[in-house]
């Protein structure tokens, strides 16, 4: 008998997907899904699954879409995203641009998602509510970097939010009940976040992250599809 989040606005019987469920959100995300009486199924895609999905290799991508497809997922979570590794740390100035670590940023939290986008959306159910959300980051916002720094990570997630925005135009003209949205999970506790959870700042368990988005996600409609929203439900910046 499953006690969880409602998920009360899709339609019952449906197909959850989370792609990078290894990681800490995406993990969470996975469980609290599992729990979700709406849901029948929940799949979990990355670069250890069988199929195994690189964000990186666009084949991967394809056949990963091609064997769920038939399921019409109803939900597609995007979990995935780089920030830092070893010897390679946000910028804090123009100084420390790198090439390479820009384009492995843009590969990971901007190509990535939008070949997701391009081989998932079209397996999105024609009817009724169905959702693709992608987590972005407030730093990706334009409006609100008052801070400056961070130049790789802000600048790909600010590419995410565009490609979400331009994809949910295109896809209401094919599904309209459809949404497809970035979200901003707050700070959580994850191995992304941990070399720069500061003190004093608000850092969030992943199990609670995940349940907050996914409340903001039952309570999307599609005339807020291409929007940016942090995990409480409230649009942020461009
Ligand atoms: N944590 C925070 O405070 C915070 C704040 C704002 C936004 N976010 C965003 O939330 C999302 C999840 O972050 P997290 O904190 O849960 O990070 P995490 O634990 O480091 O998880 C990152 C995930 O991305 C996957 N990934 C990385 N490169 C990939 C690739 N080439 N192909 C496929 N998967 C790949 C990882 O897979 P592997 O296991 O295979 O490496 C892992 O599943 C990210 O988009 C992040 O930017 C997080």
């Amino acid at each position: 008998m499953k006690g969880g989040l409602a998920l009360a606005s899709f339609p019952a019987g449906g197909t959850a997907l989370v792609i990078g469920a290894s990681g800490a959100i995406g993990a969470a995300f996975f469980e609290t899904l599992r729990q979700a009486p709406s849901v029948v199924r929940v799949i979990g895609l990355g670069r250890t699954t069988a199929p195994a999905l690189d964000l990186t290799v666009e084949g991967s991508i394809a056949a990963a879409a091609a064997a769920i497809g038939a399921l019409e997922p109803r939900l597609v979570i995007d979990a995935t995203g780089f920030l830092h590794e070893a010897g390679h740390r946000p910028e804090r100035s123009w100084r420390h641009l790198e090439p390479e670590h820009m384009a492995k940023a843009f590969a990971v939290n901007a190509i990535g998602p939008a070949l997701l986008i391009k081989h998932f959306l079209p397996q999105l159910p024609r009817t009724g509510k169905a959702v693709f959300a992608t987590l972005s980051a407030k730093v990706g916002s334009i409006g609100d970097n008052h801070l400056g720094g961070w130049y790789s990570y802000r600048a790909s997630k600010a590419a995410l939010n565009q490609l979400v925005h331009t994809a949910a135009i295109e896809l209401r003209r094919q599904r309209p009940d459809a949404i497809c949205v970035a979200l901003h999970p707050g700070t959580v506790d994850t191995p992304l976040s941990a070399p720069f959870a500061k003190m004093g700042l608000v850092v969030r368990p992943p199990a609670e992250a995940a349940t907050q988005m996914l409340a903001v996600i039952d309570a999307l409609t599609p005339t807020q599809s291409g929007g940016f929203f942090d995990y409480r439900g409230r649009e942020l910046l461009w």
